[in-house]
């Protein structure tokens, strides 16, 4: 249905280059070495989807994987493990160059850092990455969910040892609880997400997941013309879209941010452009479980306002398409199994390519058979009854 799509462009000067120092490729191969320190450690793979592109009238397709990722089914950890780590290093006084997972793990540096409990709030993913550093480091987690989320994902993040449980808050104000605990306990708050006063650690969540966009640039065979980036607070898409932009200066594929309808607080900060970062607030109930977060990331907003060309909002049945295409794609592509935030973007696409009612938003985003269209599968089936619901019994079809 066309009514439920929308689109704002911010009109940026493509004839200048942006970039950020802290997404540069030199320190964001540096975070990716700390990663590399880790024994589970391996790139996700990239699925090229040539004949799925063809089928919806691309030149290519491009999807990382991020099923793959420490056997914990999403990329959010890149960003858990590399803040856990800095903070750590901080507090044993050392260069994070100097700092890997051999020497955390080590039961001298435990000795020496006492007991360190983490708090964050989480519609899952985030939290497990939280949950799975700090058993890793022999240290606490604590874990507080929003109202609605699956079992599956709070059973995950409690076999990780952490004390996580749901609570009757939407996911902005369990952040809030986390942060009003943290101080009330001495506890670290580890959020991915920053505002006025709390920024070193989102920043250091944000280089995390350079990690993943840094992968995929060397995975590409070719450069991209355009990326797609879903996003909840927008940090991952802040991190992402500031890698590439960095990397290619004023010639950056065109950058594209897609959010749920119910949580579209990046479009609507795009649209107003006033300076102020404009939130949604409510139950926010949509299927993207990830992307259900109404206050935008002060740093990722940052970001995205200088190199991001257009904002999507867009319904539920786009997110279940994305997981229907890429888990049954054409030809002989190889499957990904992505879950409702992780296909959100790839769907959104799916849609706009071949529902002739948005052929206007195919235009503005100049999509046609020469586009080479990079998208970020960021998590695999973590709600694996929903998984089901949707890809085999069909739940949320599209609306043609
Ligand atoms: C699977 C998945 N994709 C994307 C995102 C969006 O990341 P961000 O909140 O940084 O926009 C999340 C956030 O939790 C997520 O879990």
């Amino acid at each position: 249905m066309k009514e439920a799509f929308k689109m704002v462009s911010l009109q940026q000067d493509r004839t200048k280059a942006c970039s950020f120092d802290f997404l540069n490729r030199e320190t964001v191969e540096s975070i990716r070495d700390f990663h590399k320190s880790f024994p589970m450690y391996q790139p996700t793979p990239l699925a090229c989807l040539k004949d799925t592109a063809a089928e919806l009238g691309l030149g290519a397709m491009y999807v990382k994987d991020e099923s793959y990722r420490f056997g914990l089914n999403a990329f959010k950890v890149l960003g858990g493990s590399y803040a856990i780590g800095h903070y750590l290093a901080n507090r044993l006084g050392k260069p994070m160059k100097e700092v890997d997972f051999p020497t955390l793990v080590s039961d001298e540096t435990r000795k020496e850092l006492g007991d360190v409990t983490f708090v964050t709030a989480t519609d899952g993913n985030h939290g497990r990455g939280v949950a799975w550093t700090a058993r890793q480091f022999q240290q606490k987690a604590v874990v507080y969910m929003p109202k609605g989320s699956a079992a599956e994902r709070l059973a995950n993040i409690q076999a990780e040892g952490a004390d996580a449980s749901i609570t009757d808050l939407n996911y902005d104000d369990a952040v809030r609880l986390a942060n009003s605990q943290g101080e009330k306990y001495g506890w670290v708050m580890v959020q991915d997400t920053a505002w006025e006063g709390y920024e070193d650690i989102p920043t250091w969540i944000m280089q995390g997941y350079g990690t993943m966009g840094l992968e995929a640039y060397e995975q590409l065979p070719e450069k991209p013309t355009h990326i797609f980036l879903q996003a909840g607070v927008g940090s991952m898409a802040g991190a992402v879209a500031g890698l590439f932009a960095t990397i290619y200066g004023s010639e950056r594929p065109v950058i594209t941010i897609v959010e749920p309808d119910k949580a579209d607080c990046l479009y609507r900060t795009a649209e107003a452009n006033d300076g102020e970062r404009h939130f949604v607030t409510g139950d926010m109930n949509t299927i993207m479980a990830g992307l259900a977060c109404g206050e935008p990331c002060s740093i990722g907003w940052e970001v995205l306002k200088q190199c991001a060309d257009h904002f999507i909002s867009c319904p539920d049945y786009v997110a279940a398409e994305g997981m229907r295409i890429l888990g049954n794609p054409a030809g002989t592509d190889g499957k990904v199994i992505s879950g409702e935030s992780g296909a959100a973007a790839f769907g959104c696409v799916a849609e706009i390519m071949t529902n002739p009612e948005l052929s206007d938003l195919k235009e503005r985003l100049g999509l046609d058979e020469n586009s080479r269209v990079l998208f970020f599968s960021t998590e695999g089936d973590t709600d694996k009854e929903n998984y089901k619901a949707i890809v085999w019994d069909g739940k949320y079809p599209s609306v043609k």
